[in-house]
């Protein structure tokens, strides 16, 4: 009997002990985060929407992907507002037009600065602009679209459906013309050898051209290393490609000038960049609204910019959020609100 009492006591001893221990946090998952989809889950959506959802206005999401930032700022703006989904991939357009059915949504398929253009002509000037640049989740699974060095696809890389494919690209260049676009793109210290080894070889596919830039990589050890430097190798050509084969930087450039003359007084800019030579571009326009140069001054020495930045710092995803979504990781979040000032 007395056995059965220390058993007892035992038993309700470690319930106890359980009911009061703090309780571990669930990890948060992927597709529990905000506004995720099959399609693309959004990086840091709670932390854009709340820079820049009003109650009215006009408002562009100009990289709509799956519409997960989008389908997140209509549960967050009026009635009467107006949500503007703009991509220059029409895989992206059909998803989200078939995700948020919503009489204030409408899209726009075309490249940044054609859509911002037509969205301004029919709607007039933007409350707020949301740019979540780079590529989708779906654009990157979808082997044919030929952006991702896991699976094998045609080496394609194009957002939208005209222009130069990447294998188009490659052969256009010359060896130092490809070296020099590693260099520019993607920081690549073993430029000049990838590139001799890519252009000396025939090769079609994605595949084709991971294993050939892994090969050209020199030997170290640890293997487990070297297997990583390879895949790093691998993901910084495909990036540098990338850019290029869809005048990425260009796009962004022509769009940060455009911005000036559609977004209205007291309106907000919104960015999430996922590599320095984005994010460097916007930091510096927000700053100084150019690119080179400092800032314009009047008489007295003010500064005369046409935004003015709100985040000093770069915004980052907390742990939690990278730990669920690895692709967080990179992202820089940078805001600006338009002033009266604009250049002439
Ligand atoms: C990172 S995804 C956006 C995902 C989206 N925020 C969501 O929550 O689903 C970027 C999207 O922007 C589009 N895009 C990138 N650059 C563009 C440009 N210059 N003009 C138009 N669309 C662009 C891509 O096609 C892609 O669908």
């Amino acid at each position: 009997m007395r056995r059965w009492g220390a058993v007892m006591l035992f038993c309700t001893a470690r319930r106890a002990v359980a009911l009061l221990a703090p309780r571990r946090r669930q990890p948060t998952r992927l597709y529990s985060l905000p506004g995720a989809s099959d399609y693309h889950v959004p990086v840091l959506g709670n932390e854009c929407i709340d820079w820049l959802a009003r109650d009215d206005g006009v408002f562009v999401d100009c990289t709509l992907g799956g519409g997960g930032h989008s389908s997140l700022l209509l549960d967050k703006v009026g009635e009467k507002a107006k949500v503007i989904g703009l991509d220059r991939d029409r895989d992206a357009i059909q998803a989200a037009s078939a995700r948020i059915r919503d009489a204030r949504f409408s899209t726009i398929e075309g490249v940044f600065d054609e859509g911002l253009q037509r969205a301004f002509q029919e709607h007039g000037k933007f409350t707020g602009v949301l740019m979540d640049l780079g590529v989708s989740s779906h654009q990157i699974d979808d082997a044919e679209r030929g952006f991702s060095t896991r699976f094998d696809g045609p080496l394609d890389m194009r957002m939208g459906a005209s222009g130069k494919t990447a294998l188009d690209l490659i052969n256009d260049l010359d060896a130092k013309g490809l070296a020099r676009l590693l260099r520019q793109n993607a920081d690549e210290p073993h430029a000049s050898r990838i590139a001799k080894a890519v252009k000396s070889a025939s090769l079609t596919t994605t595949s084709d051209l991971a294993s050939i830039v892994s090969e050209s990589i020199p030997k170290t050890s640890p293997p487990h290393l070297d297997a990583k430097r390879r895949s790093k190798a691998v993901a910084r050509v495909f990036q540098a490609l990338r850019i290029e084969v869809n005048d990425e930087l260009g796009a962004l450039d022509r769009a940060l000038e455009l911005l000036p003359s559609v977004v209205a007084e007291g309106g907000r800019v919104v960015v999430l960049a996922y590599h320095s030579l984005e994010d460097r571009r916007v930091k510096r326009f927000f700053r100084d609204g150019k690119f080179r140069g400092d800032a314009a001054r009047d008489a007295y020495g003010n500064r005369l910019t046409p935004f003015r930045p709100l985040t000093r710092k770069a915004e980052t995803a907390s742990d939690e959020e990278v730990a669920a979504n690895p692709r967080a990781r990179s992202a820089r979040l940078r805001v600006a609100e338009r002033t009266d000032w604009s250049p002439s």
